[in-house]
């Protein structure tokens, strides 16, 4: 079983988005029951709430229901459980190397599997209107085929 984190600050936008676009993905592909995916915040601030409805409509416009999905809060036992632990911007990445208590190559930015875009960070659409949720998806989507193919290429090796 190959292990997936996303994180995000909240864990209610970005992170939960990627969770539910990546558990479709991986369902499509027939490896469910070869990969686990969670999502967790840096910050405690939802624990146990569902995702933005802002996130959830974006995705529901893509056919993924992520409305069940409760927010919860990274811990430090995420970072040896876990064989990805992907942060959707530099700030969150920051956070969880503290956490790690330093770099960690399994901790990485998600976008660093982006085959298509140059941008590195998940822009926060908290604070933004729904188009923001729309630009967060598409990032998400073209990062989210990059992991798998790696996945693939890990499940592959004798
Ligand atoms: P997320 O977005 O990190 O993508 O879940 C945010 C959610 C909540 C807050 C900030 C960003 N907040 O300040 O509560």
């Amino acid at each position: 079983m190959i292990k997936v984190l996303f994180v995000c600050l909240g864990n209610i936008c970005r992170s939960p988005m990627a969770e539910g676009l990546f558990r479709d993905l991986v369902g499509k592909r027939e490896l469910a029951d070869r990969i686990h995916i969670d999502s967790a915040g840096t910050h405690g601030y939802h624990i146990g709430d569902p995702p933005d409805e802002r996130a959830c409509r974006a995705m529901a416009h893509h056919g993924v229901d992520i409305g069940r999905l409760e927010g919860r809060k990274v811990r430090a036992v995420d970072l040896d459980e876990f064989d990805y632990v992907l942060a959707m911007d530099r700030s969150n990445l920051r956070d969880l190397e503290r956490l790690a208590g330093g770099p960690r190559s399994h901790v990485r930015l998600f976008l660093e599997f982006a085959g298509n875009s140059t941008e590195r960070e998940v822009p926060d659409p908290y604070y933004g209107g729904p188009e923001g949720f729309e630009r967060v998806y598409a990032l998400l989507e073209d990062a989210a085929v990059g992991l798998l193919g790696d996945i693939e290429r890990r499940l592959s090796r004798p």
